[in-house]
């Protein structure tokens, strides 16, 4: 039986981790990664433009928030419950510049949380400058509000908020949408074999097929004590644009998929604009900013043209918000306001909504506590995982990486292992008739000693 603590919806709790009863063993990582998110991090919360004169409730990892204009024109947000009796702040109004005021008692307050008023009380109401509202440091960055969460000073913002928030050369543009699923069930929908399956019939497959992930997935590592990225980039996916090996034949079915290629019909209209973005590089940002995990619940993904990251943001226990950035780095006016009308008129649908409803689709019915038998393309979750639990807030790297790996944990390495050891026998087979005409001597299928390895805690 599994240990069960519910933590409140109360940001003074200090409970740590929520555990929720799983028929999988307490020391699956899935049964230690908290349900309402990590508490010690900056979370994007809203859009700048969307708090007017009216205060805007939020909430983020089980704890209500309001938001509001303060006495310099940037956006606060105090605890939603009033401290007088528990109003909620977020129904009230803001009567004078730079405060809110309780729809209560009218108990009014600044953005620092301070008590300025009583107003049923008249001015000598005694409870002005002895009482404090609950709240949480915010900062403004490119039309995003960011607020930090946790209990302890907060933590420098440049380390859980992405770079091109802080450049002068990037335009991040957003999109917002809720899952009623779990936030790190939505977060692992990124950096496994789900892509050339689950988007097969997406309007981006059309234009761009994405057909095959390697067998023998990407090793990991985790950068800074924050990140999880692929060891030599994103997973390797075949890119084809009709070539012989858009279908492949699966000895056990005895049939090839895709079934068809109808899709390939399409893929012509596109392709000078594949072939322009083959060309681009990378898109610049430091490792632990590129493809990958980055804590407290983002997945980049590196489009060359563009970088996307969707936030995970934990609401409640089973709802998440995503909160989607496009950055990117238009070179003039023209070019800003291109972007502005492609994202609103194409970008959202088409990778927001056609896109990423497929991932809701089939992450919305996954179970998340019963056994798992992880594959090699899971090896980035595995690495995901054991980086959450040691998240700020949470265990020391070193507790986390005494934690045995679980069966399903040394299932993905093993596959791996084996994948890889097959893929150099069939390298070495083909070297080995080569080796007749160059003299290379080979010797057949490769061992490795990737069994024994273990998530490392820095890179
Ligand atoms: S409960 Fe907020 S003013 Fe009374
Ligand atoms: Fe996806």
């Amino acid at each position: 039986m599994v240990e069960t603590v519910d933590r409140p919806a109360d940001p003074t709790d200090k409970s740590g981790a929520t555990r929720r009863p799983r028929s999988i063993s307490a020391s699956d990582m899935r049964a230690l990664i908290p349900d309402l998110g990590l508490i010690e991090y900056w979370y994007p919360a809203l859009e700048d433009k969307k708090v007017k004169n009216k205060p805007v409730g939020v909430k983020i990892c089980g704890v209500d928030l309001v938001f509001f204009r303060g006495g310099d024109g940037q956006v606060k947000c105090l605890w939603n419950v009033c401290p007088h009796r528990g109003g909620s702040l977020m129904h009230g109004d803001c009567h004078y510049k730079g405060t809110i005021s309780c729809p209560y008692h009218g108990w009014t307050y600044d953005g620092d949380g301070n008590v300025l008023a009583v107003l049923p009380e008249g001015p000598d109401s005694q409870v002005p400058g002895k009482v404090k509202a609950r709240a949480y440091p915010t900062q403004t960055h490119k039309g995003m509000v960011f607020v930090w969460m946790g209990e302890g000073e907060p933590a420098p913002i440049e380390e859980d908020v992405p770079p091109e928030f802080f450049d002068d050369i990037t335009t991040v543009l957003y999109h917002t949408e809720y899952w009623p699923v779990q936030w790190n069930l939505a977060l692992e929908n990124g950096g496994d074999a789900h892509v050339p399956y689950v988007h097969r019939n997406s309007f981006r497959q059309l234009q761009n097929p994405m057909m095959w992930s390697s067998a023998t997935g990407s090793r990991q590592k985790i950068v800074n004590g924050r990140a999880v990225v692929a060891i030599g980039g994103p997973p390797n996916r075949r890119r084809s644009s009709g070539g012989n090996d858009y279908q492949k034949y699966f000895p056990l079915l005895d049939a090839r998929w895709p079934k068809h290629s109808y899709r390939l019909w399409w893929t012509w209209i596109w392709s000078l604009n594949r072939k322009r973005v083959a060309k681009l590089p990378p898109w610049d940002a430091p490792e632990e900013w590129a493809s990958g995990h980055h804590l407290p619940g983002m997945y980049r993904g590196d489009h060359r043209t563009d970088l996307y990251t969707r936030n995970c943001i934990p609401v409640t226990e089973k709802l998440s918000r995503q909160i989607y950035y496009k950055a990117v780095r238009p070179k003039n006016w023209i070019g800003r306001v291109y972007e502005r009308i492609f994202h609103r008129v194409y970008w959202r649908w088409a990778m927001y909504i056609n896109f990423s409803s497929q991932d809701f689709k089939a992450v919305s019915p996954q179970r998340y506590d019963t056994p798992e038998h992880l594959s090699a393309t899971d090896l980035h979750q595995v690495y995901w995982r054991r980086l959450v639990l040691q998240a700020r807030g949470m265990k020391r790297p070193e507790e986390v990486e005494a934690i045995p790996r679980t069966e399903a944990e040394d299932l993905s390495f093993r596959y791996m292992a084996d994948a890889e050891a097959y893929a150099e026998s069939k390298q070495n087979g083909a070297a080995t008739n080569g080796a007749a005409t160059n003299g290379i001597a080979t010797n057949g299928a490769a061992t490795n000693g990737a069994t024994s390895r273990t998530p490392s805690a820095t890179s």
